[in-house]
């Protein structure tokens, strides 16, 4: 089973299960068709997190986080006063990192990959050659996309000819991005790093006057790392260690949660949307003040996904709101929520789980030139100015500051819950900071309120991130008995739109997946 947020990614990831490929094949090959025909966030100039389970029990999570050129630095997006440039760190060639995904799929494929690569990628070479009918959503996504037609006019590659949006229903070619999976399928990641495409890249970068260079792509690397694990009422939940703050914050966030009982107090009451956001204001508070690269800094992992600092945090927690601001200084950055999540099991019992993203909605719309794929803007995932309130209000921790080849600090969490040590769910979502909230409600509205994934993805989400202190809610998610009761318990609410896109698989005696309602995705099986 696949579970993706585009159709036709669905569709190639099970043509590989029905083909003879595992799940990590069908990963690879549905990674590649969504940087065709999910131009937001599917990506060969981003990057991502993968997190696999192989049915003899043997846990993978490969990190291919995008990183901050050599020649990046903490103060590059200050003017000389030191004030934040407006856009530089979201927009255009400066806000690129030095990309990961194609690495990390080629890293997933030696790790478990049974088919042969060029396998594996030649499905995304034909959608991108021969085209692929846009759909509503995409035809929406690439309206919104227009008002940068200007100031990148490479995005003309989205348009007809003569400058008219691209419709429902008609086709996207992409010859240029052919060319560049072609490259990529014959002669695997070294002609993105080291070959052809690199040389596009840093040409690009030269034009527009980015900072990624030749010896940037040619020391980026994957990262193997340990998943962060613990315990939810039993089942075990594996998660994205930092460079994401996903898996520890998720982690404190249920450890706290299970000192309540949620199932009583039922989904969507009061009393368990206060339990809930008081926890997430807490973890969110951990995040800002500690996470950031592992290779970078210290951070006090095990302490803070332990059930004795949950019972510390949980003792200061009453019947009322807790405000943010006595729960110290700890700084946090707003973050895009465009980037996209896939699910996969396939018929032995191996379990991936991906998520992908080049930080806004079409990255920094900068698009490499006769390469054809776009690049990201994770630069501004970083604490852009440590210390100080940034264009938002809010301010930076020095844990994510910029340093040159560091990772910035992602909220992406890929996540397996396993049941007496069987995959039980394989889920994750986009959503910047949202990611978190979402995936612990899923895992809160399945295991505390036993909703199947089809009534998960589509029960209505909240989320709190500490700061600012609101607890942001989708449109009519909450009746108005419920808000006035939050407002009593002295929380302030802010209706929003929607939050995520989730892609969920649960395997009880059948597979049973669910897309987001929210998204155009698509959740299949393979028989
Ligand atoms: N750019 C979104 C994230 O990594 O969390």
């Amino acid at each position: 089973m696949v579970s993706t947020a585009c159709p036709q990614a669905t569709e190639i990831g099970v043509s590989i299960l029905r083909s003879g490929g595992n799940a990590m094949d069908a990963a690879i090959a549905t990674g590649f068709a969504l940087a065709v025909t999910y131009p937001a966030a599917g990506n060969i100039g981003g990057g991502g997190f993968l997190l696999s389970r192989r049915s003899d029990g043997t846990i993978t999570f490969i990190d291919f986080r995008e990183k901050a050129p050599a020649a990046a630095s903490e103060g590059m997006y200050l003017d000389e006063g030191g004030n934040v440039i407006g856009n530089a760190s979201t927009l255009g060639h400066m806000s690129a990192g030095v990309p990961g995904t194609v690495r990390g799929l080629y890293e997933a494929w030696k790790v478990h990959g049974s088919r042969p690569w060029e396998e594996l990628v030649a499905p995304a070479v034909e959608l991108a050659r021969g085209g692929f009918p846009i759909s509503e959503e995409l035809s929406q996504s690439l309206m919104r996309l227009e008002k940068h037609g200007a100031a990148f006019p490479a995005l003309a590659i989205f348009r007809h000819e003569n400058g008219a949006p691209l419709g429902p229903g008609e086709m996207l070619v992409q010859g240029a991005l052919a060319k560049t999976l072609e490259m990529i399928a014959s002669d695997g990641p070294d002609s993105f790093y080291e070959g052809t495409i690199a040389s596009l890249m840093v040409e690009e970068m030269r034009r527009g006057g980015g900072l990624i260079t030749h010896e940037d792509l040619r020391n980026y690397r994957a990262v193997l790392r340990e998943p962060v694990k613990g315990v939810y009422r039993g089942f075990d939940i594996i998660s994205a260690p930092p460079p994401s703050s996903g898996g520890v914050v998720l982690l404190e966030i249920l450890n706290m949660l299970e000192g309540f009982d949620l199932a009583s107090a039922g989904p969507l009451s009061s009393r368990a949307v206060h339990w809930m956001v008081e926890a997430e204001k807490r973890a969110y508070r951990d995040r800002a003040t500690y996470l950031g690269d592992p290779d970078f800094i210290d951070m006090p992992v095990a302490r803070l996904i332990s059930k004795e600092y949950a019972g510390r945090l949980r003792s200061d927690m009453s019947e009322m709101s807790t405000p943010s601001s006595s729960l110290s200084q700890a700084p946090f950055d707003p973050e895009s929520e465009e980037t996209t999540h896939y699910s996969i099991i396939d018929g032995a019992g191996n379990v991936v789980a991906v998520t992908v993203t080049l930080n806004d909605s079409y990255g920094s719309k900068v698009i490499v030139g006769g390469a054809g794929f776009l690049l990201n803007n994770e630069m501004d995932d970083f604490s852009i100015k440590p210390g100080e309130p940034n264009i938002y209000g809010l301010t930076g921790g020095t844990a994510n500051a910029i340093r040159p080849g560091k990772r910035m600090l992602s909220s992406m969490a890929p996540t397996i819950v396993l049941r007496g040590q069987k995959p039980f769910i394989v889920l994750g979502t986009p959503g910047g900071s949202t990611i978190i909230t979402t995936v612990a409600q899923l895992i809160v509205d399945i295991i505390d309120f036993g909703m199947d994934p089809a009534e998960a993805v589509s029960a209505p989400r909240f989320h709190h991130q500490w700061l600012p202190d609101l607890i942001y809610y989708e449109n009519d998610a909450l009746p108005d008995s419920i808000l006035g009761d939050l407002r009593r318990r002295g929380h302030d609410l802010r209706e929003r739109d929607p939050i995520g896109d989730a892609q969920v698989i649960m395997i009880r005696e059948d597979r049973c997946g669910a897309s987001d309602p929210r998204g155009g995705g698509r959740s299949l099986g393979s028989n």
